[in-house]
């Protein structure tokens, strides 16, 4: 259990930050060092909660490694067990591919139902249908799913909706072997486009990464190597919201600004002014904000991990926003708690109507990765003092949060452990 997070809000964040490394492409990386025997390493790895539940997994299975700082070295010799249990795998969705990677290397997998974050149904179905028509044979028994192969895969995948996960797992499928994979209707994330830059630099032959067909040429052995992972949109999506909510300034270093095109055309559309260089972003808050409506679809719409964050935003504007998330329609868990700082927040047939106005402190909670930072930007926006309670799943995703937000002049502490608890 974390401490609860408290923040005196009110004040206008300025400052630079420098963009921490994407969990979402660092997780597929890791499970994809399981293909290989070789040695990696991956320069500048965040260290988050869901890295290091991810380790523990990759642990079981058969990996050593080793941090060096920010630095990580993965060495899989062999794979000791091909079984991926339940106590791993239900703390993060995202460790449900060490399948496509145990099929390929093992040419068998069993990995339990995945667990995550709690906003909706997030099946597995299409994965298991894609490695289906791929010729893995895959059955389900008591929430465990156990698969193998009799060839190697070959064919065609289409997948019925783009799906993060379900193309990542594919992409490991089909890593080794003599034959040939497409996917067709392929997520098109940067995140995709960084595993396939990863695979390729293994050996892995793919064509058409970022486009909505790829295709994936397995290799016979693959080889190991030193990576860098592209920076992370969400989270720097997250601080230039908080420095609008507040009326800040905020210069983000090390950034992609291609990848957050949906974003950066919001946030100006708002009336901020945003400026990007290669690797940097520059936001000046106006003090009279626009209201927006915002669709959150699959990249490069807007992404749905900004969609709670850019409610929290929206809730400080004046006027009314429209805002529908088409990939989980049912990701409002952060609503009832935004309200509590005082915005009025209407919620009908999947469309939220936020009537955005000054917000003022609260005693909430945060119930996933993303609804906990809308209410850091809510808080962070807000009169007042917050106490933030669930911060366990902040940190899932925003790595150092409290001293960043701090070197943006934000004042935030952690509420002191009880004397008590502080013995034991
Ligand atoms: C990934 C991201 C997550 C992000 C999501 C959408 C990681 C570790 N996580 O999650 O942060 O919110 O993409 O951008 O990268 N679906 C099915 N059946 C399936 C698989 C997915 O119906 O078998 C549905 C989901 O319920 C959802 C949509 O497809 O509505 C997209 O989900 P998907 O892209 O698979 O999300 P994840 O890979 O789990």
């Amino acid at each position: 259990m974390q401490r609860p997070m408290i923040i005196h809000g009110g004040t206008p964040l300025r400052g630079e930050l420098r963009v921490n490394p994407a969990k979402n492409a660092a997780l597929p990386i890791l499970v994809g060092s399981l293909l290989t025997s070789e040695p990696i390493t991956l320069e500048e790895v965040p260290r988050l909660r869901d890295i290091e539940v991810l380790l523990e997994l990759l642990a079981h299975l058969g990996t050593r490694y080793a941090w060096e700082g920010r630095t990580l070295h993965l060495h899989t010799p062999e794979i000791k067990t091909a079984k991926a249990p339940y106590e791993l795998v239900s703390k993060m969705r995202a460790s449900f591919i060490v399948l496509g990677a145990l099929l390929a290397r093992e040419g068998e997998g069993e990995v339990s139902m995945p667990g995550g974050c709690a906003f909706g149904p997030r099946p597995v179905d299409l994965h298991i249908k894609a490695l289906r028509d791929l010729g893995f044979a895959v059955e389900e028994e008591n929430g465990t799913f156990s698969a193998s192969r009799n060839g190697w895969p070959e064919g065609e995948v289409v997948f019925d909706r783009p799906t993060v996960g379900g193309t990542e797992q594919v992409m490991l499928a089909a890593a080794l072997g003599p034959t040939e994979v497409t996917i067709v209707n392929a997520a098109l994330e940067p995140e995709i486009v960084d595993f396939a830059n990863f695979l390729q630099m293994l050996g892995v032959h793919i064509e058409g990464a970022g486009t909505a067909k790829m295709t994936i040429r397995g290799a016979e052995t693959l080889g190991g190597g030193e990576y860098k992972i592209i920076p992370d949109r969400i989270e720097a999506g997250t601080y230039l919201l908080a420095a609008a909510a507040t009326r800040g300034e905020i210069l983000l270093e090390g950034a992609n600004p291609e990848h957050m095109d949906a974003l950066l055309s919001k946030l100006r559309e708002s009336g901020h002014t945003v400026v990007t260089g290669t690797d940097w972003v520059r936001l000046k808050s106006t003090s009279e904000p626009q209201p927006l409506n915002v669709d959150a679809r699959e990249y490069p719409g807007f992404p749905t991990d900004l969609q709670p964050p850019v409610s929290a935003y929206l809730a400080t504007v004046p006027g009314v926003s429209l805002l529908r998330d088409l990939v989980y329609p049912d990701r409002f868990t952060h609503v009832g708690e935004l309200a509590r700082l005082g915005a009025e927040l209407h919620l009908k047939e999947r469309v939220l109507a936020i009537h955005g106005r000054r917000l003022s402190g609260a005693r909430v909670k945060a119930f996933d990765i993303r609804g906990g930072g809308a209410m850091v930007i809510a808080a962070l926006a807000a009169d007042g003092e917050t106490i933030i309670e669930g911060m366990q799943h902040v940190s899932r995703g925003y790595e150092d949060l409290e001293n960043r937000l701090r070197s943006l002049g934000a004042n935030v502490f952690s509420e002191p452990v009880p004397l008590q608890q502080a013995a034991d």
